[in-house]
Formats: C-alpha cells, sequence, structure tokens
C-alpha cells in the first residue's frame, strides 16, 4: 500500500493550482479542498451584509463576530465535483465572480478569520491523503505536509487564462481588468501581516508559463510517487 500523502499547494492567483489539485486528488484517490473557496465564502457572506466594500474595506468586527454563524461546506453536485456551499446554500459560481475576488483580501487579512478557516482546513486534513491548494497551506495550515509546491507564472499568462475562464461562464471583462485584479490580490496576499503568501523553504517551485497541464501533471505526478515509494 502506498502511503497517504499531504499535499500542500500554494501560489500566486489564478496559476491554476485549483486545477493541478482537482486533478491530482481524482488521480490518487485524495480528498480535494479548495481553501481559497472558503475565504470566498466568509467574502461573499460579508459583501451580502454589506460589511465589505472594494474601496472602503470591512467592518471587521461584524464579520469576526459573525463566524460562528458562518458554515462552511463541500459537496459532491451531481456532476462529482465538489460544490461549495455557505449555511446550505450553494455559492459556487458566486463566489467565483470579480465582485467577490475584489473584496476577497479585505477579509483575508483578518485574524480571526485565517484561525478560524485554518482549524477547519486541519480538521478537514487530519488523516492524511488530502490535496490542499491556497497561499498558506505549505507554511501554516500543514507545514509537515510530505509534498510542498509553490505555483508561479507570468502576469500576463495568468490574466489572459483567468480573462478566457471568465468568458467562458459569461462574466465579461478586459485581461487588463482582471490584470489589476490579479496584482492587487497577490499583494495582498504577500504583504499582509498574518501567514502572508511565501514559499516553505522545502516547496518544491512550479513555474507553468511555458508548459502544458498534461506536462504539469506528469511531473507531479512523478513527484508524488517518488515520495510514497
Ligand atoms: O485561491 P483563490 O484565488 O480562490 O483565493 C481567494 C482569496 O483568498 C485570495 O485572494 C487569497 C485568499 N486566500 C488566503 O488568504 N489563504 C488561503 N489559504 C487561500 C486563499
Amino acid at each position: 500500500m502506498p502511503k497517504s500523502l499531504t499535499i500542500a499547494i500554494d501560489g500566486h492567483s489564478s496559476t491554476g493550482k485549483s486545477t493541478l489539485a482537482k486533478e491530482l486528488a481524482k488521480a490518487l484517490g485524495y480528498i480535494y479542498v479548495d481553501s481559497g473557496a472558503m475565504y470566498r465564502a466568509v467574502a461573499l457572506f460579508a459583501l451580502r451584509n454589506q460589511w465589505v466594500s472594494a474601496a472602503a474595506g470591512c467592518q471587521e468586527d461584524k464579520i469576526n463576530q459573525s463566524l460562528p454563524d458562518v458554515q462552511i461546506s463541500f459537496e459532491l453536485d451531481a456532476q462529482g465535483a465538489n460544490a461549495t456551499h455557505l449555511n446550505g446554500e450553494r455559492v459556487e459560481e458566486e463566489i467565483r465572480t470579480m465582485e467577490v475576488s475584489n473584496v476577497v483580501s479585505h477579509v483575508a487579512k483578518l485574524v480571526p478569520v485565517r484561525r478560524h478557516l485554518v482549524a477547519l482546513q486541519q480538521a478537514m486534513g487530519r488523516d492524511g491523503g488530502v490535496v490542499m491548494d491556497g497561499r498558506d497551506i505549505g507554511t501554516v495550515v500543514f507545514p509537515n505536509a510530505e509534498l510542498k509546491i509553490f505555483m508561479t507564472a507570468s502576469d500576463q499568462v495568468r490574466a489572459e487564462r483567468r480573462q478566457q475562464e471568465l468568458a467562458a461562464k459569461g462574466q465579461h471583462w478586459t485581461v487588463a481588468e482582471v490584470l489589476e485584479n490579479l496584482q492587487s490580490r497577490d499583494k495582498a496576499d504577500m504583504e499582509r501581516a498574518d501567514s502572508p503568501l511565501i514559499a516553505a523553504l522545502d516547496a518544491r517551485t512550479l513555474d507553468n508559463s511555458e508548459i502544458t497541464k498534461a506536462e504539469q501533471f506528469d511531473l507531479v505526478l512523478a513527484w508524488v510517487k517518488e515520495l510514497e515509494a
């Protein structure tokens, strides 16, 4: 029996972390957890209550106090995909809109929000056999993960890919608008005081600007096989 690993995938926004994490989890029979979806769900909750806006930031106390009322779960949908639910309501599509992307950094920098979500993430991955993607998985959530990957790609490549993804869902933004959002989220992620985005010392860096998804998958699967042996 191969070992059940904990695989932490961190990196900049829109580098394809979730796509890789999902494919790996499927191939290995592991659990997949999208930690960014959890920050997005809290941001959506705050947005609906008008406690956050892109320009004015957020009402920290309101958000922090409401955390016990924010239930986040992942449930398999008819297509077999993990869909994010907020207090029992499917919000998988709504959390991916630019409206949420534009405010999520304000919410992700709140220390009580991070403590709350990190505890949930650690519980979800307690038994190993998990692939989790985010910004602080290899540094804070699972510092002992057997495999840590830090993903990156050029700004232009990331913005173009994301713009096409949004367009395919009927959300039309220019590459420049998407680029601005990516750069500002990266800056907020790297500069926040609590658990900033940084590659763990023992992470393997993966720049996918010039490799295909299939090449990337084969490379990472080879790393997993090496560690599982
Ligand atoms: O992975 P994503 O783009 O869906 O994440 C949404 C936001 O949540 C991102 O701008 C940074 C934040 N985030 C975080 O601070 N820590 C994580 N582990 C995951 C995401």
